[in-house]
C-alpha cells in the first residue's frame, strides 16, 4: 500500500511572549537566550487553551484546505506530552468536535520524538487495517508544564500544533521510511517531575540537564539520520531537506558541523516557535512550504530526539 500525504497545516495560538518579555520578571536577557538557543519568541496557550483545541484549530485547517468530509476519516493519531487530561485521550476529543463519526481515537507519548512515532504507527496501522485516510497531529501546551520562574526551563519552550492528512494511494508514496529508538536509562536527563511547582497545584514541571541532552540529541540524531539513509541506499544528496525537532538552534549548526550535515538543508523555526515538543516537526515543514523553500515532490529526511530518551529519523516526500 502507498500513503501520500495530501494536507498539511499548522495552528499557533494568538499570544506571543518575546525574550524581552521574560527579562522583565526573571534574571535573564534576550541576549542569553538568543545566543545559547537561538530563540526569539514563543507562542503560548491563555490558561483555558487545552492541547486538544490547538489540534481541533489544526484539523479544521486540513479539513477546509482540502475539502474532505470528516466522516471519511477511519483513524486520528495525536502526539501528545500535555494532554489536556490524564483521559479520555486529545484524540477522543477531536474527534467527537469535527465529526469524525468513522475514526478511532488514540494518542501517543514519545515526548519530542512523538510526530516520528507518530508517522511510523500511522504508516502500519494504515497498512496493517487496510485504511484509508488517518489524520495525524501533534499538539502540544508545554507552557502549561514549565516552572516560569525557573530560567533554565520556561525560556525554551512555546505550544503549537500541526497535522498531517495521510491517504491511501495508488500513485504517490510519501512516507518512504521511519526508524525509531529508545534509552530509558537516560531518562534523569529530561523528564517531567511531579512536583507541586510554585502554584502548587501538583500539576508537574519540567526538568531539564541541559548539557547532556544537547549531547545526545546530536549524538542519536546523527547515528539515526546516517542509519536510515544507509538502509534505504540513499546519500544525504538525495535528500532535499532536513527538518529536525527544533529545540535550540545550536544544536543544529553543531551537528551539521560536527556530523557533516548540509546547514543550507536544514529547515530552522527555532527563533519563531522554541521548542514546541512534538509539534515542532510539522510546524517547521508548513513553516517551509509557506516560505517557498519546501516544494512538492520534496524528499525530506526528519529527525527528533525527546525525553526518555527517545529518537528516531523518518524520509518522507511532500
Ligand atoms: O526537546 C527535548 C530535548 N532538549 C534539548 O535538546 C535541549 C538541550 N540543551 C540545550 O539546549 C542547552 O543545554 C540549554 C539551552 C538548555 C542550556 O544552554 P547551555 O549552554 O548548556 O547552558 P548551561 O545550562 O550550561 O548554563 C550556563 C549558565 C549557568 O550559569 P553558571 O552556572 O555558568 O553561572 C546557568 O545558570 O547559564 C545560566 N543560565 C541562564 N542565564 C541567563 C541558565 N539559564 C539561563 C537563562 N538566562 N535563561
Amino acid at each position: 500500500m502507498k500513503i501520500a500525504i495530501t494536507g498539511i497545516s499548522a495552528y499557533l495560538p494568538k499570544k506571543v511572549i518575546t525574550n524581552d518579555d521574560l527579562a522583565k520578571t526573571l534574571d535573564t536577557s534576550h541576549e542569553w537566550i538568543y545566543t545559547r538557543t537561538g530563540i526569539e519568541k514563543r507562542h503560548v496557550v491563555s490558561e483555558k487553551e487545552l492541547a486538544s483545541d490547538l489540534g481541533i484549530k489544526a484539523a479544521k485547517g486540513i479539513i477546509e484546505q482540502t475539502n474532505l468530509n470528516p466522516k471519511e476519516i477511519d483513524g486520528i493519531i495525536v502526539s501528545t506530552t500535555t494532554a489536556d487530561r490524564r483521559f479520555p485521550s486529545c484524540a477522543c476529543k477531536i474527534q467527537g468536535e469535527i465529526g469524525a463519526k468513522n475514526a478511532f481515537a488514540l494518542d501517543i507519548n514519545a515526548a519530542c520524538a512523538g510526530f516520528i512515532y507518530g508517522l511510523a504507527v500511522s504508516d502500519s496501522m494504515m497498512k496493517g487495517l487496510n485504511l484509508n485516510t488517518v489524520l495525524l497531529i501533534g499538539a502540544e501546551t508545554l507552557s502549561k508544564f514549565v516552572d516560569w520562574t525557573d530560567r533554565s526551563t520556561c525560556v525554551l519552550f512555546g505550544d503549537g500544533a500541526g497535522a498531517f492528512l495521510l491517504q491511501a494511494s495508488t500513485r504517490r508514496n510519501s512516507i518512504i521510511a521511519a526508524k525509531l529508538y529508545s534509552d530509558g536509562k537516560k531518562e534523569k536527563y529530561n523528564h517531567i517531575l511531579a512536583h507541586n511547582g510554585p502554584q502548587n497545584d501538583n500539576r508537574g514541571y519540567t526538568t531539564m540537564e541541559g548539557r547532556p541532552v544537547f549531547k545526545q540529541a546530536i549524538d542519536c540524531m546523527a547515528s539515526s539520520m546516517n542509519e536510515i539513509l544507509k538502509e534505504n541506499r540513499m546519500k544525504i544528496d538525495d535528500v532535499d531537506w532536513i527538518v529536525p525537532h527544533q529545540a535550540n538552534r545550536r544544536i543544529l549548526e553543531s551537528l551539521c558541523k560536527i556530523r557533516n550535515f548540509p546547514l543550507e538543508k536544514v529547515i530552522i523555526t527555532t527563533q519563531e516557535h522554541a521548542n514546541t515538543s512534538s509539534a515542532s516537526i510539522p510546524l517547521a515543514i508548513k513553516d517551509g512550504i509557506d516560505t517557498g523553500k519546501i516544494k512538492k515532490g520534496d524528499v525530506i529526511l526528519l529527525t527528533a530526539l525527546g525525553a526518555g530518551l527517545v529518537w528516531g529519523s523518518a524520509i518522507i516526500r511532500i
